[in-house]
């Protein structure tokens, strides 16, 4: 069976479910031809699973959703989007978007276009990529009929992404199809058609006039896809990236000076995010990759002793992502912190593995990160990607010695969470002392003190240690 007949199989398949015989009744008491199309058709063929179908009427949209939803029960809602004449209502799993089929054309500084009724030809053109112009007939004479004008079909089997007519066109009638572009070739592994992937180079400047927030969601969608370097990679060739990212373009490159060249920190990061995506979709984790090493180029130097260095790297780059993730308006919240903090911590392991791994070494790192411990070692395993097998070997030997070392030291000293056994109170009541510095003195002593394994976490060593410091300090306990 070739790729047709097993697409129509599955096809059929799909369309078995009673929601498109009704929406197809429908149709056929309204004298309305209703199709389904758009990337549920796209994914029906890739036999991926869909919950948003799109559907399509030559005719009023809002009417058939409304007779669709009388059908299914005086329980069923619809929403009505009366200026985009279109309506919503939820069967089942799915979500049915219904739409009258339009032509629509579009002024140069806005998204938003003009739209007129059209056939359903109008409305195929006017779609971003081929593959997305696929359409279903519901209708009684042809139920089931593919209607494929640009070849959309021929262009999953090859998978190639290419839109119905000029890209030129396409692309400034809505720039967001730049980006859904290289999404959909990193999410789908598909390559982009060569005319296609120069127009995004041409109209790349056409996306000032897109929202962050609509850029930021394709850019989660490449982020969390198989493979993101696919994406980003394609995002950095045809300019895209410089223009909204220029941190991360900034990354590319490689300076050479008297012979000694550092690596490429764009291609250096990629390796990083990819390794992170084949390990979790955990999206902040992912961006903690994609901005781990983002203040590179600003804190590089060149000594004739050493070479490049790129010291406080980790610090400066902490310190930049408030102002990134406000630009790109991602929440600047607590998944915030999370970012920050694993960027700020992504050496310390490392530095770790390369000397002897001492206890306290590894309590002072189980403090820090706390119960990001886990995601900062999958991080740094991760950031390993040097081409030298040996040292690669090397570093991931010591990290085991420093993964089984947390696990001890956890199990024994509960420093993931670390709460001070002793609080203030107690030591201003023990030695009956006012509010002062010589109270944060103590308690940093005896965190000091757990931290270099001097005593256990645990109330009654740092009670006799609290005494014992407040003795050397000249106070005196009550009686
Ligand atoms: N579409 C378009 N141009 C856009 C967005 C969408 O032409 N900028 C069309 C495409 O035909 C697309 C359909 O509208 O298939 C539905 O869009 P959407 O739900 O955003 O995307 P999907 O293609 O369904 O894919 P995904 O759900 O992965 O975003």
């Amino acid at each position: 069976m070739n790729f047709n007949e097993l697409s129509y199989i599955h096809m059929k398949k799909c369309l078995n479910d009673p929601i498109f015989n009704i929406i197809s009744q429908v149709g056929e008491s309204e004298k309305t031809l209703v199709f389904v199309i758009g990337g549920f058709v796209r994914d029906v063929l890739l036999k991926r699973l869909s919950k948003d179908i799109d559907i399509v009427a030559l005719g009023s949209g809002i009417n058939i959703a409304e007779k669709v939803a009388q059908k299914l029960g005086p329980k069923v809602k619809v929403s009505i989007f009366k200026n985009f004449g279109t309506a919503m209502l939820r069967h089942g799993d799915y979500e049915i978007e219904f739409v009258g089929a339009r032509k629509e054309s579009y002024r140069q500084n806005s998204r938003k276009p003009i739209v007129e009724n059209g056939t359903l030809e109008d409305d195929q053109n006017r779609r971003d990529f081929t593959i997305n112009a696929l359409a279903i007939s519901l209708n009684k004479n042809d139920y089931g009929k593919l209607i494929d004008p640009f070849d959309g079909e021929q262009d999953l089997k090859d998978k190639l992404i290419r839109t119905p007519l000029n890209p030129d066109r396409t692309f400034s009638d809505d720039p967001l199809r730049m980006f859904r572009a290289i999404r959909f070739s990193s999410q789908l592994k598909f390559t982009i058609e060569e005319k296609t992937y120069k127009s995004i180079s041409k109209n790349k400047e056409r996306i000032k006039i897109l929202s962050e927030e609509r850029i930021v969601d394709e850019l989660n969608k490449i982020i969390l896809s198989p493979k993101p370097s696919i994406g980003f990679k394609a995002l950095e060739n045809t300019g895209l990236l410089g223009e909204f990212f220029p941190e991360l373009q900034e990354l590319k490159g490689v300076d050479k000076k008297n012979g000694k060249a550092h690596k490429d920190n764009f291609y250096h990061t990629m390796e990083v995010v990819d390794n992170v995506r084949n390990k979790t979709d955990n999206l902040w984790l992912l961006w903690a990759a994609l901005l781990h090493d983002i203040a590179k180029p600003i804190t590089k130097r060149y000594s004739e002793e050493v070479g490049w260095t790129f010291h406080g790297h980790e610090h400066i780059g902490a310190k930049m992502i408030p102002s990134i993730f406000k630009r790109l308006k991602l929440p600047l919240n607590e998944k915030m912190k999370y970012v920050q903090k694993l960027v700020q911590l992504h050496l310390r392991p490392i530095v770790l593995s390369q000397d002897i791994v001492t206890d306290s070494a590894v309590r002072r790192l189980l403090f820090d990160a706390g119960d990001e411990i886990d995601d900062l070692m999958l991080l740094c395993d991760a950031d390993i990607t040097s081409k030298n097998e040996y040292t690669v070997k090397e570093y991931l030997n010591n990290f085991k010695i420093v993964r089984k070392k947390l696990i001890e030291i956890e199990e024994k000293d509960a420093l993931r969470n670390f709460q001070p056994p002793i609080s203030g109170e107690l030591i201003i009541e023990t030695f009956n002392i006012k509010p002062c510095k010589t109270v944060g003195d103590i308690k940093n002593a005896i965190k000091e003190a757990i931290l270099e394994g001097e005593i256990r976490n645990e109330y009654n060593e740092a009670y006799a240690f609290m005494i014992k410091k407040g003795q050397e300090l000249g106070l005196k306990t009550i009686e």
